[in-house]
């Protein structure tokens, strides 16, 4: 084999040749997300001028889950669900406050080791596993112990990036904090020149002497230093490219990073199959969040939904060339491939200049972050598995995130564990069309620590009840950057708003809650609501002040103190 290095001889040896052979035929599961691409931007979900051939094949030859939901409408807690087949808020991974994801690879916070994730079950089953892109569920804990790194949750595997995709990374001047809060920063200033003008008075009062005053200015000017030195040196201390534990890139460079991601899945799926193990590879493309970048050669320019389009076409580039390798690896029939996105798209997002960067969610109003609003968890998903799951079909019924680690635990011919409560249910036999019966009867849609939302199955019906609404600005269906989950965002509805998505998918039309049988239906999901609630078992949350801060000894860093490495690896193969 041409690319057989020393490299991947050595991780082929640390893989697959101290583990036990499994005998019995296993299906590969290739679980492949896109983050932040929208329902409405994909051609088999109805856009019919943007190119997704590849997506738009495996739905050909699989089925579309056109009613599938993300249990968050943000990256890390809808990532938390994927993984653990549970509700982010039994993890702590819900937040009572506007910051509802990791921002910083230096904080505490993560997806809990205690949690069983779908890979750590694979393990057991004897799967080569291996994760490439964006993880964005944690690094350390207190100390440098890796404690959320992909490796301690069951990967055997990692090349790609501990944290997120931000604007802040490419290379226009563009920090994320800045779009939420255009404020910030005469904020900051205002309060530095006030208190030292109150500080100044102090002094010239003589309630304060010279050195009280240079104390005072320091306490009050260190800690607004600090805090626009991080948010300006975003790329620098967050853009990081990781092999297994090891930083190889810092800041992350764009270039070749689609091609680079693309070879590394490759590399991994041939290893497996090299060693006659199973796999499970979950390829999490760090495109369509922004900030864009598309390949020079080949992408820009070439969609006709500018620098947005160019990333989507790129995108789905990247999910042919992954699938290819099944058909040239001859393993397309034995492997199961799941095509999803994290959340819905980011309808505020935009560029410089103001273009849209941001995601469509056809009919499905509202977006990204709003966890109630249907455009920001109804996520374009397909699934493919040759002779199990027919082709171009469809399940209309609702379905989950959390559905994948217990329908993994079925194709395994296992069980999802016991000790602990899966909210996800197997949907193999609904895929396969063994067992056309919807398998949710209640989905609950969590914004942060709120519900803001629930649906309900009855049959062919789907009510979805809105608790909570977003006060979004005039003539859209967003808000400044992004809907917080309480305050001033969001509007509380009583007598809760009530639709039937199934035959209202844009929730035009709301129903008349007085009638006896909406009252009905009204008081079922309250009840489901409450019940749901008080499963949750009270545990630590990721998201307390102390847990999101940055922590100097926990950043990454490579050719300390430099801090700044290229990798290599795949160009020097040019
Ligand atoms: C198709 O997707 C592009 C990119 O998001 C978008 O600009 C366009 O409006 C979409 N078309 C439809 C019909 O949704
Ligand atoms: C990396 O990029 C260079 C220049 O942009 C290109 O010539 C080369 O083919 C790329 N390498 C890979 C592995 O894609
Ligand atoms: C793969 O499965 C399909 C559908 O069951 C079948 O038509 C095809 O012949 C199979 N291909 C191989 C190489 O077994």
């Amino acid at each position: 084999m041409k690319r057989m290095e020393p490299f991947y001889r050595i991780l082929a040896i640390a893989l697959f040749i101290h583990l036990p052979q499994t005998t019995a035929k296993r299906p590969n599961i290739l679980i492949i997300v896109a983050d932040d691409l929208g329902y409405g931007d994909v051609g088999c979900f109805g856009n019919s001028t943007i190119r997704t051939p590849n997506i738009d094949r495996l739905a050909r030859e699989g089925v579309r889950l056109s009613h599938h939901i993300a249990p968050a409408a943000l990256c890390t807690p809808s990532r938390a669900a994927l993984m653990t087949g549970r509700y982010p808020a039994r993890m702590g991974m819900v937040s009572n406050h506007v910051v509802r994801v990791n921002i910083f690879t230096s904080a505490s916070s993560g997806l809990p080791s205690n949690e069983i994730t779908i890979a750590e079950l694979a393990k057991d089953h004897g799967y080569a596993t291996g994760f490439v892109g964006k993880w964005h569920l944690g690094l350390h804990c207190l100390t440098r112990d890796f404690c959320h790194h992909p490796l301690k949750q069951g990967f055997d595997y990692f090349y790609g990036i501990p944290l997120t995709n931000l604007k802040d990374f490419g290379s226009e001047p563009n920090r994320a904090i800045d779009a939420k809060y255009p404020w910030v920063n005469q904020a900051l200033a205002a309060g530095v020149i006030t208190s030292s003008l109150f500080f100044f008075a102090l002094w010239y009062l003589q309630v304060l002497s010279v050195r009280g005053f240079v104390i005072a200015l320091i306490c009050v000017s260190l800690p607004v230093y600090i805090f626009d030195w991080l948010f300006t040196n975003n790329k620098l201390i967050n853009a990081i490219l990781m092999r297994n534990y090891e930083v190889v890139e810092q800041p992350m460079v764009f270039t070749n990073l689609t091609q680079r991601l693309v070879n590394e899945g490759n590399a991994f799926m041939e290893q497996s199959v090299a060693s006659e193990r199973p796999f499970l590879l979950v390829m999490s493309w760090i495109q369509v969040h922004t900030v864009l970048y598309n390949s020079k050669k080949d992408f820009v320019g070439r969609s006709q939904h500018g620098e947005y389009g160019d990333n989507i076409e790129e995108m789905d580039w990247s999910v042919g060339e992954i699938i290819n390798s099944l058909d040239h690896l001859g393993i397309t029939n034995e492997t199961f491939v799941y095509f999803t996105s994290d959340n819905g798209g980011h309808v505020e997002e935009t560029g410089p200049g103001g273009s849209r960067h941001g995601g469509h969610n056809g009919v499905f109003r509202g977006g990204k972050g709003q966890g109630g609003s249907e455009g920001g968890i109804r996520v374009p998903t397909v699934a493919r598995f040759p002779g199990r799951i027919t082709p171009s079909s469809e399940v209309s019924s609702p379905t989950s995130f959390m559905d994948i680690l217990p329908s993994l635990a079925s194709l395994w011919g296992g069980q999802a564990p016991s000790d602990r409560l899966i909210d996800g249910r197997n949907m193999i036999p609904l895929l396969t069309g063994m067992n056309p019966n919807p398998i949710h009867d209640y989905l609950f849609h969590y914004c942060g620590n709120h519900i803001h939302a629930a649906r309900y199955t009855d049959g062919s019906d789907v009510y979805k009840v809105h608790y909570f609404t977003y006060n979004w600005l005039p003539g859209s269906e967003g808000c400044a950057f992004m809907c917080d989950c309480s305050g001033s965002s969001v509007q509380s509805q009583n007598p809760p708003l009530l639709f039937n998505i199934a035959t209202d998918p844009g929730e035009r039309s709301p129903l008349d809650v007085t009638s006896s049988k909406h009252q009905r239906i009204l008081s079922l999901i309250g009840a489901a609501v409450q019940e749901h609630r008080s499963s949750v078992e009270p545990v630590s949350s990721q998201y307390s002040i102390s847990r999101l801060i940055p922590l100097p000894w926990l950043q990454p860093c490579c050719n300390f103190p430099k801090c700044m490495c290229r990798d290599t690896f795949w160009l020097s193969k040019e």
